[in-house]
């Protein structure tokens, strides 16, 4: 069974770079999104089963204003997550949200909303919370 988790230094990044310049992240680093809306991390989790997932992004946001960032699955289903500063750069906290996967490979794509950018990106996972949808995608 695939982990539904990754790193977001092998995601897809558009308008952003994969440092390791401030401790405490997972894998090999992180994604410094550019500081521009529109800069993204897209993300695959391949899930076993489809249903109701919750997603649990680990990031650090050393400022002291929130970095909200837009959430699509396959294209769809947008909505918006806050990340307000964590207190610096090397302290990694996490945010959630709820989605529907199907199973099988769903592209995740956070999208910064403002001109800060996004936070400082270390990984997503998801965990299937709701009933288990067994039709084909
Ligand atoms: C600093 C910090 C970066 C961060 C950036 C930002 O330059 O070192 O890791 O991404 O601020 O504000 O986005």
């Amino acid at each position: 069974v695939p982990a539904l988790e990754q790193e977001a230094e092998n995601a897809t990044v558009s308008q952003g770079a994969v440092e390791s310049n401030h401790a405490g992240f997972s894998g090999t680093g992180f994604v410094n999104y550019d500081n521009v809306a529109g800069s993204s991390v897209e993300y695959t989790i391949t899930a076993d089963q489809g249903g109701e997932h919750e997603l649990t992004f680990r990031y650090a946001n050393g400022t002291t204003t929130d970095r909200p960032v837009s959430v699509t699955v396959d294209g769809a289903a947008a909505q918006t997550v806050s990340f307000p500063g964590t207190g610096a750069w090397t302290t990694w906290q996490t945010r959630t949200a709820r989605v529907a996967l199907h199973a099988g490979a769903n592209k995740i794509k956070a999208t910064a909303t403002t001109a800060n950018g996004g936070p400082n990106a270390d990984k997503l996972s998801a965990v299937l919370v709701g009933p288990v949808d067994n039709e084909p995608p």
